[in-house]
């Protein structure tokens, strides 16, 4: 068995900054990462697997974990879109359309959890398991006090509920695995930068100093049976 750490998304400016990260401080042959895109050049010492994030490219790469004997101690899930090509966070409700909505649902909530789904017979195998996806706080319903950036928040707020009754399973029939719904602060991404121009230096963070508050939060959790909502100081998120 090999004790390996699966980073999902891995063309995410954050999720690139996990990899760096634990390059540095484990063995490259115990990472893996998944993306629609293929391995990025200066990468070819770890593991690098394609998926179109189907439910059965899904369902085939865990397969393919399981023949190859891998059990994860850590798995990161860094999906995320706040505007592509097709959608933009909408500033009224005359913004809002029906396929964007589902778009960024898709992306935002229904992919994650299609991975913790297929996840669940490998995940009970290891001895401890830490799972972090990538929320924001933009998801949580008692803060909103703006609105605006409809699917957006919606999403981030649906993956959080899934994300609660997935813990609840998994506290059930995989009780070594901890489940984290975490929010990195404004970090310097794509993602953010249309909208970065407002939040003070500071307070934007680079991605790999994120990632160091991410790994020492997700060192100090166990496994409680409950879903944490935590930011990257590790403060709770409400609701
Ligand atoms: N940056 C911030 O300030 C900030 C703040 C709060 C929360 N977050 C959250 O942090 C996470 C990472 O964000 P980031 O800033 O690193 O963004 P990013 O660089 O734009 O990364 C986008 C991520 O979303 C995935 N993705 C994009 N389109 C997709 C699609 N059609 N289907 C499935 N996956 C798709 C990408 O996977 P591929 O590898 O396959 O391209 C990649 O993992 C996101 O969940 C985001 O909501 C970020």
């Amino acid at each position: 068995m090999v004790n390996s750490f699966l980073i999902i998304g891995g063309y995410s400016h954050i999720a690139r900054a996990i990899i760096d990260e634990l390059v540095l401080t484990k063995q490259a042959e115990q990472i893996v990462a998944v993306s629609r895109g293929s391995r990025p050049a200066d990468l070819n010492n770890i593991h690098w697997y394609q998926s179109d994030y189907s439910e059965s490219s899904i369902a085939a790469l865990i397969s393919q974990f399981r023949d190859e004997g891998r059990h994860f101690s850590l798995v990161i899930i860094c999906h995320g879109v706040l505007h592509d090509d097709t959608v933009q966070p909408e500033k009224r409700l005359e913004d809002l359309n029906a396929d964007s909505l589902r778009h960024v649902f898709q992306i935002n909530a229904i992919t994650p959890l299609l991975w913790l789904k297929h996840l669940v017979p490998l995940l009970r195998q290891s001895a401890l398991c830490k799972v972090a996806v990538f929320s924001a706080r933009v998801g949580s319903i008692g803060d909103n006090h703006l609105g605006g950036w409809y699917s957006y928040r919606a999403s981030k707020a649906a993956l959080n509920m899934l994300l609660k009754s997935a813990a609840i399973e998994y506290a059930r029939r995989a009780p070594n695995v901890k489940i984290l719904a975490f929010h990195p602060g404004t970090t310097d991404t794509p993602l953010s930068r249309p909208f970065s121009k407002q939040v003070p230096e500071h307070k934007l963070f680079q991605p790999a100093f994120m990632v160091k508050q991410l790994l020492q939060i997700l060192e100090r959790l166990e496994p409680d049976g409950e879903l944490s909502f935590l930011d990257w100081q590790g403060q709770r998120i409400d609701w």
